[in-house]
Parts: structure tokens; C-alpha cells; sequence
């Protein structure tokens, strides 16, 4: 792959447990792209309410927190490593109450603009795969590339009670379901910058596809508009 080929920028985004993250770290590894998770972010902001007791509903409070912590994502081949003040919070923050802190912590405008503008900063020199919720409608609304990649509601469920290993745990698995269609929801109805696909974006429904399958089609998308840059 070129050097310049290292310069689009390519927004991924998506509900709960559509796929995004394994489709982005897959295109990453195809093109030579850097993978950047900016839902861990959130996490690390809501790590760090749970941690000192700010309460998540409470936007100045977090903001002034946010102000105070550095959240670094450095790519590795198995994802993203998350530093929160220069600790590695990578596996804490996909623990259920960080999860759901994040979700609840990311509804606030005044949060909002301070993730995207640190989200531009990573992405500002290109050769980024970034996913999340508004990359391609209010972080990188000019990203060469958006894919919207989605799935129905009840095979997002199973995947996550699958990963989760909850397959034989009714009632964990009805709580994963019941926490993922709570999420959708809040994600999906807040106020401030709500997820939904931007008007330029490819639509990858992932419900009867491989995983193989998504990601040969998304980087047959990112394919043709690196040629289409002459790239
Ligand atoms: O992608 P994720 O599950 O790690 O994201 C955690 C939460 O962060 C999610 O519930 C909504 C929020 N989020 C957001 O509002 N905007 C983004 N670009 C990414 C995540």
C-alpha cells in the first residue's frame, strides 16, 4: 500500500454488537490503518465518574473531569489499548457497569464536544479507521470513506450473549439482551448527536452475513474509493 494510501480517513458506524470493531480492526490490518475505538473514550470518561463519584448525569461535572484526564488509545494488533491517566484500562472499562456509565455519560453535548475534538486531533493526519456512533455525521463528516454497518435487534443479542459465553445462563443472557436494547435505545434517542447513518454512507446489514462476508464487503468498499483517489 502507497503512503498516500495511508491518508483517508474512514468512519465506521453502528449499534451495540453490529460488528464494528472487528470489521475495523480487520480493514486495519488489509490497508495498513490505524484502528481507533472512540466508544472507548466514553468508557474511559465513565471509568473515571465511577472512580472518584461524579455522577454520570451531572454534564459541567464531567466535563471539568474529562479536562483533567488524559484517555489515550494506542492500536495494537488485538485492538485498541485504552490509558487513563497513563494506566491501562483496556479491560476494565468492557465491564458492565463501565458500560453502562459510558452510554449514559456520552448523552452530554457539553462531553461530546470535547471527545470529537480530541477524536479530530487523532484523526487529523489521515490513515484512520475510526469507529463508533457519529463518526460519519459530526466527527469526520467529510470521511472519504462511512460505512454504516448494522444488524437486527435479536442477532446483535445473540452474538453478545455468545461472546459473552452466557449461552447456557438464561438469566445472564436475558440481562446482556435487556442491557443492549437499553443502550440502543439511549444511544439512539438522546438528544445530542444521536446514532444514526450519515446521508453518504454505505449500509452494511451484517444480520445473515459471515463475519468473512462484511468484511470482504467493506474492504471492497474501501478498495474502490482508494482508487478512486488514484491511490
Ligand atoms: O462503541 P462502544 O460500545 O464502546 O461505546 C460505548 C458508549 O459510548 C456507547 O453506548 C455510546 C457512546 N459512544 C458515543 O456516544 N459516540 C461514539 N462515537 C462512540 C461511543
Amino acid at each position: 500500500m502507497s503512503k498516500a494510501a495511508s491518508k483517508l480517513v474512514i468512519a465506521i458506524d453502528g449499534p451495540a454488537g453490529a460488528g464494528k470493531s472487528t470489521i475495523a480492526s480487520r480493514l486495519a490490518k488489509s490497508f495498513g490503518y490505524v484502528n481507533l475505538e472512540s466508544g472507548a473514550m466514553y468508557r474511559a470518561l465513565g471509568l473515571k465518574a465511577i472512580e472518584i463519584g461524579v455522577s454520570v448525569g451531572d454534564g459541567p461535572a464531567l466535563l471539568a473531569l474529562a479536562k483533567q484526564s488524559t484517555i489515550e488509545l494506542e492500536p495494537t494488533p488485538e485492538g485498541n489499548r485504552v490509558l487513563l491517566n497513563h494506566r491501562d484500562v483496556s479491560a476494565r472499562i468492557r465491564e458492565r457497569d463501565v458500560t453502562d456509565a459510558a452510554s449514559r455519560v456520552s448523552t452530554h453535548p457539553e462531553v461530546r464536544e470535547w471527545m470529537v475534538s480530541r477524536q479530530r486531533e487523532m484523526g487529523a493526519n489521515g490513515g484512520v479507521i475510526m469507529e463508533g456512533r457519529d463518526i460519519g455525521t459530526v466527527v469526520f463528516p467529510n470521511a472519504e470513506v462511512k460505512i454504516f454497518l448494522d444488524a437486527d435487534p435479536q442477532i446483535r443479542e445473540r452474538r453478545r450473549v455468545t461472546q459473552a459465553n452466557a449461552q447456557d445462563n438464561p438469566a445472564r443472557a436475558e440481562k446482556l439482551k435487556q442491557d443492549l436494547r437499553e443502550r440502543d435505545r439511549r444511544d439512539s434517542t438522546r438528544a445530542a448527536a444521536p446514532l444514526r447513518a450519515a446521508e453518504d454512507a454505505v449500509h452494511i446489514d451484517s444480520s445473515k452475513m459471515t463475519i468473512e462476508e462484511v468484511i470482504a464487503r467493506a474492504e471492497a468498499i474501501v478498495a474502490e474509493k482508494l482508487r478512486q483517489h488514484g491511490l
